[in-house]
């Protein structure tokens, strides 16, 4: 029987937050002429093995929109010239015909291919390079190249056909791949398309989850880069401009996402979108507290951000944080937990989302659970959490906790109070080990045995 793909969160890179549709030039004095998009993507992947990212798990190395172009005989291959008729045409190379050639590099780095294509005839870049219609050849060359994993975007298709559309590439994908060690996992940006409040966002999480793994729920997210016009994208912590409502903050992505946790289990993921931790904008306890947030929700980690620069400057105190963070043991643990629960939000004290404090809370294969404390304030704060807050009742007795962030692990009762410190928009992030008297309800909910 095959092993099922994504039993915890998919773990990678991408592109598209940081650069969109623009490899930057290389860094160590190459020729930047005859520097390719393919050359970029590797070095970033380059880049995830030298940091140490690979080892602890960030390991598909996924190229978003552009690297493509569809021939006038309707086979899909590689963009001589990374080209989009929105970011305009460029004379820099991009990637080989064939793929195959890149996804070996890639994996003989002990890493994982990934590509975008979208469900309908052209991309969000307009590049006329769609599924609609190629399914099964493209699924078919996919496997062939040994790629791992296909993002389908949603431009070019009317947002009735989605489900057609996306039932025909899964069920491809599937075919393609039946007689193969290689699968390819499924990453569906469909319910993305739909706004909170539409029925057919609902009825779009349902198919979603017979078809694929994981599948992106919100807008993309900012950064402070600016787009393809030059425009700046605003704040990646919480954007503001009503020009920008395309875009989610750090925050907004997070409460989107977690609304929709009860479609979250092993193999069904919601996609928050991208991780920052890098350059993109964040300070360090704006990073901590995506890297928490998302591991609370069980979302997918992947990675935008210049790893080729983490990896040359391991010694810059911002990126040497950003490293730390992304690679903390105790978050990835709770982000990859196999009990697959997706977490919930307990509190929000304040629906403003520059004020106030939420609580974040998700249930451990162990028995236990981890829960976060954010400091919405643009100050710093302090704030008291009765442990009874949490749901766990036993009076005296004593929960450990570790603070996923220093490793220090604390002890306090039941009936007792945790008084935290908070960084503007940073959090308390905690895991709390299983004790005798609590105990773990089917519904998620944390109770008490007595
Ligand atoms: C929209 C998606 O949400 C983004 O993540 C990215 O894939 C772009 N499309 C590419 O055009």
């Amino acid at each position: 029987t095959p092993v099922p793909l994504a039993l915890s969160p998919p773990m990678g890179f991408n592109n598209w937050a940081r650069f969109m549709c623009v490899p930057q030039a290389p860094l160590d004095g190459r020729n930047p002429q005859k520097y390719s998009f393919q050359d970029f993507m590797t070095d970033q992947g380059r880049g995830l093995v030298s940091t140490g990212l690979a080892r602890v798990g960030y390991k598909t190395v996924v190229v978003d929109d552009c690297w493509m172009q569809r021939d006038g005989d309707g086979q899909l291959y590689g963009a001589s010239h990374w080209s989009s008729p929105r970011h305009g045409n460029s004379t820099q190379p991009g990637f080989a015909r064939d793929l195959t050639p890149y996804v070996a590099d890639l994996h003989r780095m002990g890493l994982l291919a990934g590509v975008y294509n979208t469900s309908g005839a052209l991309t969000c870049e307009r590049v006329p390079s769609g599924e609609a219609g190629h399914q099964n050849d493209d699924a078919r060359k996919f496997s062939g190249w040994g790629v791992d994993f296909l993002k389908l975007d949603n431009c070019g298709a009317p947002e009735t056909s989605l489900e057609g559309l996306f039932g025909q590439m899964g069920h491809a994908l599937g075919a393609a791949t039946a007689h193969s060690d290689r699968k390819i996992l499924f990453d569906e940006s469909a319910p993305a398309e739909f706004g909170p409040t539409d029925p057919l966002k609902y009825q779009s999480m349902q198919w979603v989850r017979g078809l694929g793994q994981m599948w992106r729920v919100a807008p993309d997210i900012a950064t402070t880069h600016p787009d393809a016009q030059g425009h700046p994208m605003d704040d990646p912590w919480v954007v503001h401009d009503p020009a920008r409502a395309d875009l989610d903050g750090v925050y907004q992505a997070f409460t989107d996402t977690v609304a929709l946790s009860r479609y979250v289990g092993p193999g069904n993921w919601n996609d928050a979108d991208q991780l920052l931790p890098g350059d993109n904008g964040l300070t360090t306890a704006e990073e901590r507290s995506q890297m928490g947030l998302w591991s609370i929700m069980g979302a997918p980690l992947v990675l935008s951000a210049d790893v080729r620069q983490m990896a040359r400057a391991p010694d810059d105190p911002h990126l040497k944080q950003s490293l730390a963070i992304l690679g903390n043991p105790r978050a990835i643990a709770i982000d990859q937990d196999t009990l697959g629960a997706g977490g919930y939000r307990i509190l929000r004290d304040n629906p403003s989302d520059d004020a106030g404090t939420d609580i974040a809370l998700k249930p451990l294969a162990d028995g236990g659970f981890a829960f976060l404390v954010l400091n919405k304030n643009p100050q710093a704060a302090t704030y008291d959490l009765p442990m009874s807050r949490l749901g766990v009742e036993g009076g005296q007795c004593p929960l450990a906790l570790t603070d996923v962030w220093t490793g220090k692990v604390t002890h306090v009762a039941a009936s007792g109070t945790l008084s935290l410190r908070m960084e503007p928009h940073d959090n308390a992030m905690y895991r709390v080990a299983p004790a005798a008297c609590m105990s773990l309800r089917p519904s998620g909910q944390i109770t008490t045995v007595q």
